[in-house]
């Protein structure tokens, strides 16, 4: 029988580059080949994000190209799945009529069917009640860090964010099936887990989050431990203190903030004030020395103020972050904030995201200067796809720092080494291998 290939192209954040490991093993299970051109693909796969504009903007320039990949050969099917697929299911369709299946989130099992040509119908929008216990094959794209997921979909409602019309409703996969998967990762040479929830503090299943923590510590073969993302209003001391005490918990978290303004976090439904948030770097810096902060804002929220504005940029220099994504607030269907009255031009959107690049970049400078000197360890990884340099090694400090050094002896993606930070940039610290 003719070998049949899939091409795969993931939009959007960590769950969904994990959900792409996920369709990989799945149709890889089914005897598909994986090319890297669509024109050689039997069936077209795309992993979709709509958390912004701008990301359903990239994609539907993408489909409008593909467009001309049927027509050279009307065989071809061409899947939507992700977040885009299950915010406008049906329409996609009727907008894009060349496209065949529409797949959410909670849905890429039906893959299966698809690559048997068994799916009765077009789309696979549906609940899916056992998405907790599924343990789907899975081609992960890298052999030294993974990603697991612990938890799916989101119960927060903060008022500007589509996932919880995308993933549904929060669900925490069991313990068991998380040690399991997390142990063979080690047995089978990763390194490093990085466990993923739409807010892992709230994780919550036959164990808490830390406790989970203290299991996964004790999994052979995994030295670190990273988890993303967590919100503010559930961090409490019991995270802290896991962050401290347990050895394999890395010092870093990404807490994002959102706001400055007290008064448009209460817009937002963030559930906490900048005083509170505050509060908890507070005492995250007093327990772990070191530990680096990274966050998201977004600026130009419904009406926001120059003043509300102005608190952002202090917050930012008080605290003085590691790292920090900042976006332009975007409208997004079914959110109560695209319902406000108040919303901001694009001018002032632009200027506000300014003036915080600016001073986050000052924060990075001064933040990463002072490694400078130091000895960190490093854990190598794999090169980056395309970035091959044989002279050097790259890698990540426990506090997610990225690190370019010599190459030195006979360095191997997985080792842990100490380095010696000789030079700081913005993106990456440039090293010496000080021990091996
Ligand atoms: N507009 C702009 N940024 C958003 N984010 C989520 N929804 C929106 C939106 N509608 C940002 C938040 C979140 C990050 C993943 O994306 O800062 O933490
Ligand atoms: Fe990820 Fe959110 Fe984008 Fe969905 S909408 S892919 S959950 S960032």
């Amino acid at each position: 029988m003719k070998t049949r290939r899939y091409y795969l192209e993931t939009f959007g954040c960590q769950m969904n580059v994990r959900d792409s490991e996920k369709m990989a093993g799945v149709l890889e299970h089914e005897g598909y080949v994986r090319t890297d051109d669509p024109k050689h693909a039997d069936l077209i796969v795309f992993n979709t994000c709509s958390i912004r504009e701008k990301a359903e903007q990239k994609f539907f320039s993408k489909l409008g190209r593909i467009k001309s990949a049927k027509k050279r050969n009307p065989q071809v099917k061409i899947a939507i799945a992700g977040c885009i697929a299950q915010q406008d299911g049906k329409k996609l369709i009727q907008r894009s009529p060349y496209v065949d299946y529409i797949l959410g989130p909670q849905n890429i099992f039906r893959l299966a069917d698809i690559a048997r040509g068994d799916m009765p119908s077009p789309y696979a929008l549906e609940e899916n009640p056992h998405l907790t216990e599924d343990d789907l094959p899975s081609r992960r794209l890298d052999g030294i860090k993974a990603w697991v997921n612990i938890m799916y979909g989101c119960n927060n409602f903060c008022s500007y964010c589509v996932v919880p019309f995308t993933r549904g409703r929060e669900r925490s996969r069991p313990s068991r099936d998380i040690i399991k998967e997390v142990s063979e990762l080690g047995a089978q040479g990763y390194r490093e887990v990085t466990l993923l929830g739409q807010n892992v503090n709230s994780y919550s299943s036959d164990c808490s989050f830390p406790e989970l923590l203290r299991k996964i510590n004790e999994c052979t073969g995994i030295e670190r431990i990273r988890f993303v993302t967590s919100h503010p209003k559930d961090l409490g001391d019991d995270l802290i203190y896991a962050l401290r005490d347990i050895p394999k918990v890395c010092e870093h978290i990404h807490l994002p903030l959102q706001s400055g303004s007290s008064r448009i976090l209460a817009l937002m439904n963030r559930k906490y004030t900048y005083d509170e948030y505050y509060e908890k770097v507070r005492k995250l810096r007093e327990n772990i020395p070191g530990i680096a902060i990274t966050s998201d804002i977004i600026v130009g929220f419904p009406q926001e103020t120059d003043d509300d504005h102005r608190r952002t940029l202090d917050a930012l220099e008080s605290i003085g972050f590691d790292g920090l994504y900042a976006f332009k607030y975007s409208p997004r269907p079914h959110t109560h904030a695209e319902k406000l009255d108040g919303h901001i031009d694009d001018e002032t959107k632009s200027a506000r995201l300014e003036e915080v690049l600016k001073i986050q970049n000052r924060s990075t400078d001064r933040i990463n200067k002072r490694l400078e000197g130091g000895v960190l360890e490093v854990l190598i990884e794999n090169p980056e796809p395309g970035q091959n340099d044989p002279s050097v090694v790259t890698g990540r400090t426990r506090t997610n720092k990225v690190v370019i050094s010599p190459r030195s002896g006979d360095i191997q993606p997985g080792d842990r080494v100490m380095v010696r930070i000789v030079r700081a940039r913005r993106h990456s610290l440039i090293g010496e291998i000080a021990q091996t």
